[in-house]
């Protein structure tokens, strides 16, 4: 039996009516409307579309949502002075610096240069470490995990004990916070990478598996355990022929074709993590909007 497509799209645009519904009681009552400031620098394509969507969903959800766009070749110092700026800044909530950034950047400096409590990314170590210590409650969550887990928890439900879970990709953004998050949901987590050892027998093992590796179609059908339900990540852009012309298009991490045979369900590429990551980013920016409020 084919997998259940989990429909990430839809989950995302239920999240963004129910954000936009609390946005207008809480305007209504408190007169805050939610600030998310964005900042990108240089011109990157993909992080422009990635930034535009951003500004197009926080606008639907009725926040405020200001773009600042920085040269490719700005110093440290200048994206220091607008990130304190937006810092002082009591209509801004939420802070978010799209990585990548151009290479004279230094990305941890400027990461953790953003407020903790207006870090809507969770990049800042404070927030990092609250999530690692379980405490969910205070941190904000990187978005693209914290949408994983709620496409988690609607197949599987919120307690996750006798699981195994195995994450593909061990970065910052996505592979360390999916793995508390799912420690904290009580399932047995493994972290692979690109030095692990046989990676489809460990793969192999995956009630839960997440492929965050930036690698277009690595995780083949018999890399994957009959019935698991598999979340991919990954956004690859390749070429392919369509009746002699060659067309791009947006591929996962995973082989979909094969996986959706073998799999019990799995996130499309696109359509699946994608807008999640968008809907739980307007979350956060929420959240930081009413505490500021309270
Ligand atoms: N680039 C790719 N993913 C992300 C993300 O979640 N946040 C930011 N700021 N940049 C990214």
């Amino acid at each position: 039996m084919a997998a259940t497509i989990i429909d990430g799209k839809a989950k995302a645009a239920e999240l963004s009516e129910s954000i936009s519904a609390a946005t207008a009681v809480m305007v209504k009552q408190t007169g805050i409307k939610p600030g998310l400031s964005v900042v990108i620098v240089g011109e990157d394509p993909a992080s422009q579309v990635y930034v535009r969507n951003k500004k197009r969903t926080a606008e639907a959800c009725g926040f405020n949502s200001i773009q600042h766009t920085l040269p490719e070749d700005s110093a440290q110092d200048d994206v220091i002075n607008l990130i304190e700026q937006l810092n002082a800044d009591p209509a801004v909530h939420g802070i978010l610096v799209q990585l990548p950034l151009p290479s004279q950047l230094n990305e941890e400096k400027i990461t953790q240069a953003i407020l903790p409590g207006k870090d809507v990314d969770g990049f800042h170590f404070q927030n990092i470490g609250m999530l690692t210590a379980g405490n969910t409650d205070s941190a904000f969550v990187p978005c693209t995990p914290a949408g994983c887990m709620l496409m988690i928890e609607d197949h599987l439900g919120k307690d996750l004990s006798g699981l195994n879970a195995v994450i593909v990709g061990r970065s910052n953004i996505v592979g360390k916070p999916m793995a508390s998050l799912l420690l904290k949901a009580n399932a047995t987590v493994t972290i692979c990478h690109s030095r692990t050892r046989d990676l489809p027998s460990v793969t192999r093992n995956a009630d839960i598996l997440v492929a965050a590796v930036g690698r277009a179609q690595m995780v083949k059908g018999d890399w994957i355990k009959p019935g698991a339900i598999v979340i991919d990540v990954g956004i690859n852009r390749i070429q392919v022929d369509v009746d002699g012309a060659s067309k791009n298009r947006l591929v996962g991490d995973v082989d979909f074709d094969e996986a959706v045979r073998v799999a019990g369900a799995i996130t499309p590429v696109p359509g699946g993590v994608g807008p999640m990551t968008i809907a739980l980013l307007m979350l956060n920016t929420l959240r930081s909007a009413k505490r500021s409020a309270s």
